[in-house]
């Protein structure tokens, strides 16, 4: 599964016409349906759960990815996995027992993914990366969609795929945050397999095209 592959978040969908954006998702280039969930104690803004989310699965015909910005996401993660969930990412500042929840989701028959906040050293994961199936590393602070890229996020894809490599592990490298036609080639270069992307994506005038030229 080692490609080029786009996650458009729907955090920049036009929640008034979810099922049409979910829809042009469904016919563009996109591969994922990235889902951001937030809590407003984890991070400082409230998104939506699983209402939307059961609008999500109702029509969306590709995988869906799950990011989980909540404190406690174990309490949670099994009934975004029954709402069609195909991977589910929590964060490793939210997991106390950050072992045992990736378990938990693989136990439900989902992917697992572990998220790293800009502030986290990739070090941390050397437990842990063995286990799960992808790195989400966030290239802006969570929280909000349209922010700048930090770009110490490249040196943190370069750890993440040295340790990969150095452990024998299958996971996939994830970056979401400020990703634009600008730095998405030179990401995929760098090693990321999956981008995200929500704000370039929905406010380009020809969101279809965008995700079609993300991938170039
Ligand atoms: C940020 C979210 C991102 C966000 C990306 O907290 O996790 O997925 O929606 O949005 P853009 O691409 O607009 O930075
Ligand atoms: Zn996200």
């Amino acid at each position: 599964m080692k490609t080029k592959l786009i996650a458009p978040s729907l955090l920049s969908a036009d929640f008034g016409n979810l099922q049409r954006d979910i829809e042009m998702l469904n016919r563009s280039q996109a591969d994922w349906f990235h889902v951001d969930v937030m809590d407003g104690r984890f991070v400082p803004n409230i998104s939506f759960g699983f209402p939307v989310m059961k609008t999500v699965q109702q029509h969306a015909k590709k995988f869906v990815d799950v990011h989980l910005m909540i404190v406690e996401p174990e309490k949670y993660v099994e009934e975004f996995i029954e709402l069609g969930a195909d991977l589910v990412s929590v964060h490793y500042e939210a997991c106390v027992h950050l072992h045992r929840t990736i378990h938990q989701i693989q136990s439900k028959g989902a992917k697992a993914g572990v998220v790293l906040n800009p502030a986290t050293p990739v070090l941390m994961l050397e437990d842990i990366i063995a286990d799960v199936d992808l790195v989400l590393l966030m290239s802006v602070n969570p929280g909000f969609g349209g922010q700048r890229f930090i770009e110490n996020t490249y040196k943190k894809i370069s750890e993440t795929k040295d340790l990969i490599l150095s452990n024998s592990s299958t996971a996939l490298i994830q970056v979401d945050g400020g990703v634009t036609l600008d730095n998405a080639s030179k990401l995929f270069e760098a090693g990321a397999d999956v981008l995200v992307a929500g704000h370039s994506v929905f406010s380009s005038q020809d969101p279809e095209r965008t995700i079609e030229l993300l991938k170039f």
